[in-house]
């Protein structure tokens, strides 16, 4: 018997998460999963009307469950920042939730914004670290007010906090198992690897270190290598010379030690946001700091079709975890049965893959992937259906 604790939230939170908890309630009844919800009010009204944002024993309560499902936080009468960080945040860090995964997929049938990109070439997923980074709120300010002002937030990076942030990127990767050859250039190497075509081979290369593939082709000009998976460490190694210099050592350290079937990719976060719009097929999983994946999650969102569609998981790999559609709490469709409620939907489907249910998110998924061909748009107003018709025909198509 799980139990999960509910979270309507602001806005346009509470519609999506009725059809995220109907789905929930059907694949539930069809693969005989028990599960009990509870429902907190947390939130912007509540808020306004007494003035908590996340009491002390809401939080001590939340660690009682095996999940935690959120719809939205963000009220417009509520300044910016009050609820984000009070309830948000807060909840991310207290729970250590120190990952925050974003898959970014298009779904069959949903327009992207980029030209001639198919749902074979938008598959990828973003491991954001969630509990360091410029969100400790560590920082201040001196000369408030005046001309000379200074603002300063600290970007805290921890070699733990990397550490286990990496070991659950390289860890799904190798779940993945996306397989795919890789070309390294002999000046990349730090030795040509015997040859030894067809075989598993190790190689080192010159600046990463140890890795291992299987050798499909040699020459003068380099290896091509068949990997079991690529990790791609987003960074920014050329500015941020102390806590990207941790990162990328962090990073080869523990895939040449680990997991040296995977093949350790490396680009810094200007150059990835202009892959996601040119090349985003190139990607299996990235990796990154807690504000950049803030940031390219949001153009992941774009490309797979928008918030309507993208789903992210607050994980704590050994304690409570929390999902979420990324969108906001959307006031101009509030009550309007207009929302998209698929991300809220596939939130609910990670919360069950997380949970164990592996089974029961597949059949979410496919789901979510027999219906969205039917819709005109991913966009509020626009699908050709309801909010409540959209999570009907899900739970239709649910096998
Ligand atoms: C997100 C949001 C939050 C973040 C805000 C609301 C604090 O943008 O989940 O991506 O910055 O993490
Ligand atoms: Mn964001």
């Amino acid at each position: 018997m799980y139990k999960i604790a509910v979270i309507p939230g602001d806005g346009t939170g509470p519609e999506v998460v009725r059809e995220g908890l109907k789905v929930l309630a059907a694949v539930a009844k069809l693969r005989g999963i028990q599960y009990e919800t509870v429902t907190y009010d947390l939130g912007g009204e509540r808020y306004l009307r007494t003035g908590e944002v996340l009491p002390d024993s809401v939080l001590a309560e939340l660690r009682t469950f095996d999940a935690i499902y959120l719809g939205a936080v963000g009220h417009p009468k509520v300044a910016p920042g009050i609820l984000e960080k009070g309830i948000l945040l807060r909840t991310r860090f207290e729970l250590e939730q120190y990952i925050n995964l974003r898959p970014v997929k298009l779904y069959p049938g949903v327009d992207c914004p980029l030209k001639d990109k198919r749902p074979e070439d938008i598959d990828f997923v973003v491991v954001r670290e969630n509990n360091e980074d410029l969100y400790t709120g560590i920082g201040g300010v001196q000369k408030k007010g005046t001309p000379e002002e200074i603002g300063i937030q600290v970007m805290v990076n921890t070699r733990p906090g990397i550490d286990r942030c990496l070991r659950y990127a390289f860890e799904l990767t190798r779940r993945r198992g996306r397989k795919r050859t890789v070309s390294i250039e002999a000046g990349d190497l730090a030795a040509l690897p015997a040859d030894a075509v067809g075989k598993t081979v190790e190689f080192i290369h010159r600046d990463r270190g140890k890795m291992v593939g299987k050798l499909v082709a040699k020459s003068e000009a380099g290896i091509q290598v068949e990997v079991a998976g690529m990790l791609t460490l987003c960074a920014k190694t050329n500015v941020l010379t102390y806590t990207d210099d941790l990162w990328w050592r962090a990073f080869h350290e523990m895939g040449a030690r680990d997991f040296p079937e995977i093949f350790r990719d490396y680009a810094h976060v200007d150059a990835t946001v202009m892959w996601f719009v040119k090349n985003p097929e190139w990607f299996d999983v990235i990796v990154t700091r807690n504000m950049f994946g803030d940031i390219i999650t949001d153009l992941g969102a774009i490309i797979q079709g928008g918030l309507g569609v993208a789903a992210g998981g607050n994980i704590n790999p050994e304690g409570i975890s929390m999902f979420e559609p990324m969108g906001g709490s959307a006031p101009k469709y509030t009550g309007k049965n207009a929302i998209n409620p698929i991300a809220a939907i596939a939130a609910a489907g990670m919360m069950l893959d997380t949970l164990g249910e592996h089974e029961a998110a597949a059949a979410v998924e496919a789901a979510i992937m027999a219906v969205t061909p039917k819709m005109k748009s991913m966009n509020a107003g626009k699908m050709g259906f309801t909010t409540s018709e959209v999570g009907d025909l899900i739970v239709n198509a649910l096998r």
